[in-house]
């Protein structure tokens, strides 16, 4: 099968709080079935999902002191080796009684995943979620299955242009404000960033509801896409007041940083991570309660929008599209991670 997807970056395999103490759930990666457990220390860690005896789901079994017991013939496979450590009736333990694992790492309330050469996991290039650390912001780490190709998701991310058709009831704004936004792109270290800036503009209803502007507002949005992830910082202020880059002292904004994990499941399926931070009405439950269900229902309708396309691309494979000047993030991006898994290909074609 073709590559559709690099496998040496960290991805997003859970958030730390669907890693439960003596639980093992399941989760195909990069078309991988993996076991997700946490070992006797409450360490996350990942296996593949099969037993090495007859094959069983491991997922499908239970956790006993960072030890997961097959729910076939009861073979127990430590979650930090992958080694088996009992086997019911005997005493010897083959030395192919052992699954492999994958590298795991457990930062900023997600737990991170390495899919491709192990010795090349290197924890330092993790992607930083800072905000999740920070007192005084509020999210709501979030988890969907999307029916489609991983890139259409960071395409509809890197080109927001679409906020002001797809998403008229919450982040809205004016469409011709959104395509006419001054734009450029960067690369960064690890990525590409866009910077939108909108001034003089309308505010989303959501904008309306959640920050209380009553005038026209100075709208940014800054994109940075790095292979699994994509950042979005955005926010407004009223109109006239600096803009992101000269925010004065005392001028409210609404401010809201948005993490997005991209991990592929299939060449056809992707989970999809997402957690807005915000600092507005961080404290008051009930705001941040309304604040996630509105930003929720907005990226269901991209959930229709992706899904719909991607059907559509596969019903008529190789009919010609057109770029427009707002998919230049995008094209850029998808740039880059061509490059990337043409790189990659290359290491194993030479080391096979
Ligand atoms: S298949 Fe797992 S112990 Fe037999
Ligand atoms: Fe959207």
């Amino acid at each position: 099968m073709e590559a559709y997807c690099l496998k040496n970056t960290w991805y997003i395999a859970a958030w730390t709080d669907e890693v439960l103490e003596n639980a093992v759930f399941a989760r195909t990666i990069c078309d991988e079935p993996v076991a997700l457990m946490r070992d006797a220390n409450g360490v996350a860690r990942a296996l593949e999902d099969r037993c090495a005896h007859r094959g069983l789901p491991l997922s499908q079994g239970q956790v006993i002191n960072g030890q997961v017991r097959c729910r076939y013939h009861g073979a127990e496979f430590d979650g930090c080796t992958g080694k088996c450590s009992r086997i019911p009736g005997q005493a010897t333990i083959p030395a192919a009684a052992k699954v492999r694992t994958y590298p795991v790492v457990e930062q900023d309330r997600a737990v991170w995943i390495w899919m491709g050469d192990p010795e090349r996991a290197d924890p330092s290039g993790i992607p930083r979620f800072e905000l999740h650390r920070e007192p005084g912001w509020a999210c709501r780490p979030t988890h969907q299955l999307i029916r489609a190709d991983h890139q259409l998701i960071s395409d509809n991310l890197m080109d927001l242009t679409h906020v002001g058709f797809v998403h008229v009831g919450t982040l809205g704004g004016d469409p011709e404000h959104h395509a006419n936004a001054n734009l450029k792109v960067d690369r960064t270290p690890h990525g590409v960033r866009v910077t939108r800036i909108m001034q003089d503009t309308v505010p989303g209803p959501f904008h309306v509801r959640q920050g209380g502007f009553k005038g026209r507002v100075d709208r940014w949005q800054i994109i940075e896409y790095r292979p699994g992830v994509v950042y979005i910082d955005s926010g407004m202020t009223d109109a006239g007041q600096g803009g992101p880059f000269e925010l004065r002292d005392g001028v409210f904004n609404l401010r809201k940083v948005l993490y997005n994990g991209i991990t592929p499941e299939t060449a056809h399926s992707s989970h999809y991570f997402w957690s807005m931070a915000h600092q507005v009405g961080a404290d008051r439950p009930e705001y941040v309660e309304g604040f996630f269900r509105e930003v929720a229902a907005t990226f269901a309708e991209d959930l229709d929008i992706i899904e719909a396309q991607y059907q559509r691309r596969r019903d008529l494979p190789g009919r010609p599209t057109f770029d427009r000047v707002s998919d230049a993030g995008g094209i850029q991006s998808r740039r880059l991670l061509a490059r990337l898994m043409s790189e990659e290909q290359e290491v194993s074609r030479n080391a096979a």
